[in-house]
């Protein structure tokens, strides 16, 4: 398998796991984008990274979309090449918005569209791929195919299906400063959890696949009891604004694995400007219905 082309951008959305209930099954994606340029030379690999992450992240061959490029190209059975990176990213690192899963789609569908053959790799298997390395299928879904999608496993492959959702969808994402890794919030959960707390979420994801166009079901479709209690000790100040947010009627998640809030629709100005005054980023987005977007510059060759 040769590549077909030399030079490829992609954008990939930043994306919202779990939604309350659905943990490890529900996420979204957020038009709030990182822009990866790759380069394919015969050089070693150089990395040049701005914005969110840039001088944490590693610069050389462990930079994680390098990473996944180089499983996607070995998917395809293409060969390794130099690679000139430069991403310019936007989404926050360490936050519950998908920084990860965006970096590992970015790489396989760099690849993809390198590659150029859908035989090869196709989008399928790059949720298949993506999903080998982050571990949960919640993120790469939406990352990959946009809008509000369920997700899940079956015979050890991810599967997707979009959810129903009302036409020009926001939310609202509330930052804080400090970073919780996904790995550290996934050890504090139980080995199991009480049969009517499982009956609970169970309930509450089957109102959520409704919920979107029934906004009035939100606040009682988002509670959760499988995954954000457990948490509540690593997410500092997060749950006590969830749980204001929500007093308040407004159906407030923990973002994936934390810390971030992300709350359906709007927060009044009020308190937002409070929230801002105490350095949480509080930022309305629209819905990314499309996912992540990869376009060839330059032909295999022609550069
Ligand atoms: N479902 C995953 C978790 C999402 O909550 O651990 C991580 O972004």
């Amino acid at each position: 398998m040769q590549l077909r082309y030399d030079d490829v951008e992609v954008s990939v959305p930043a994306t919202s796991a779990n939604l309350g209930p659905g943990f490890d099954c529900l996420g979204l994606a957020l038009e709030l984008r990182d822009l990866v340029r790759v380069r394919a030379t015969t050089g070693t690999t150089e990395v040049r990274v701005t914005g969110e992450g840039a001088g944490t992240v590693p610069t050389g061959e462990d930079h994680l979309v390098v990473r996944a490029l180089r499983i996607g190209l070995e998917f395809a059975g293409a060969p390794q090449v130099g690679v000139q990176l430069t991403c310019r990213n936007a989404i926050p690192h360490g936050r519950g918005l998908g920084s990860s899963a965006a970096a590992v789609v970015a790489g396989l569908m760099a690849a993809r569209a390198l590659v150029d053959n859908d035989d090869a790799l196709s989008l399928s298997s790059v949720l298949h791929l993506a999903t080998e390395m982050e571990g949960h299928p919640d993120n790469a879904a939406p990352a990959i195919f946009g809008g509000v999608r369920v997700a899940w496993m079956q015979d050890g492959a991810a599967h997707c299906l979009p959810l129903p959702a009302m036409p020009n969808l926001r939310a609202t994402v509330v930052v804080p400063a400090s970073e919780l890794s996904t790995s550290r919030a996934r050890h504090l959960l139980p080995e199991s959890v009480p049969y009517e707390d499982a009956v609970h979420n169970v309930a509450r994801v089957a109102m959520f696949t409704q919920a979107l166009l029934h906004p009035e079901l939100l606040l009682t479709a988002t509670e959760d009891r499988l995954h954000q209690p457990y948490r509540s000790e690593v997410l500092g100040e997060s749950m006590a604004v969830l749980e204001t947010l929500r007093s308040r009627g407004l159906p407030a998640v923990i973002s994936g694995a934390g810390p971030t809030v992300l709350v359906f629709g709007e927060i009044d100005q009020v308190t937002t400007a409070a929230l801002r005054a105490q350095r949480w980023r509080v930022w309305g987005l629209d819905i990314a219905t499309h996912g992540a977007n990869a376009r060839p510059t330059t032909l295999h060759g022609h550069a």
